[in-house]
């Protein structure tokens, strides 16, 4: 069975047709051509595929087009803007916090979503106290535990995260 959805990508409305048992990350890069989500596991465990959907940062293998019609999407690539990058894109590349790149469109996407949990008050696995966040490399280490970088650049991402939180 097909359905005819709607996504608001980066900014630019796109309709598109989908079987039913289509994923987000398949109608974004096989059906509309945006392949900065990744697909690296196509499990939910890597989280290379991570956009902000509807503002919340999502692992789109494991989420079904047709469930998230007229959905916000925004990927690594939509975070910039007028020319410029986005915060943090810029900590990245300061940062030096990939080397393959393959998964830093998803970490890209999950640490800005993760910022936001943490200024929102959203307590992680680690996190001790009610009240604000604070931001330790614990914190945002746990915080990101969900996307992988087989390269290893992890101590780099924590202080490309520091960075842009700061
Ligand atoms: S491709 Fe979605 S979590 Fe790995
Ligand atoms: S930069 Fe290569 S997998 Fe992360």
């Amino acid at each position: 069975m097909e359905s005819d959805i709607t996504l608001h990508v980066d900014g630019h409305e796109r309709t598109l047709t989908v079987d039913n048992r289509t994923t987000v990350l398949d109608a974004l890069r096989d059906h509309l051509g945006v392949t900065s989500p990744k697909k690296g596991c196509d499990h939910g465990q890597c989280g290379s595929c991570t956009v902000l959907l509807d503002g919340r940062r999502a692992t789109t293998c494991l989420t079904f087009a047709v469930a998230n019609d007229g959905a916000e999407i925004t990927t690594a690539e939509g975070l910039a803007a007028d020319g410029e990058l986005h915060t943090m894109q810029q900590a990245f590349q300061d940062q030096d916090g990939f080397q393959c790149g393959y998964c830093t469109p998803g970490q890209i996407c999950s640490a800005v979503g993760m910022l936001d949990e943490a200024k929102a008050g959203h307590p992680s696995h680690v996190t001790e106290d009610d009240g604000p966040v604070e931001l330790t490399d614990a914190e945002i280490r746990e915080r990101m535990s969900g996307n992988l970088c087989r390269c290893g650049a992890y101590v780099n991402i924590v202080a490309a995260i520091r960075q842009a939180a700061s």
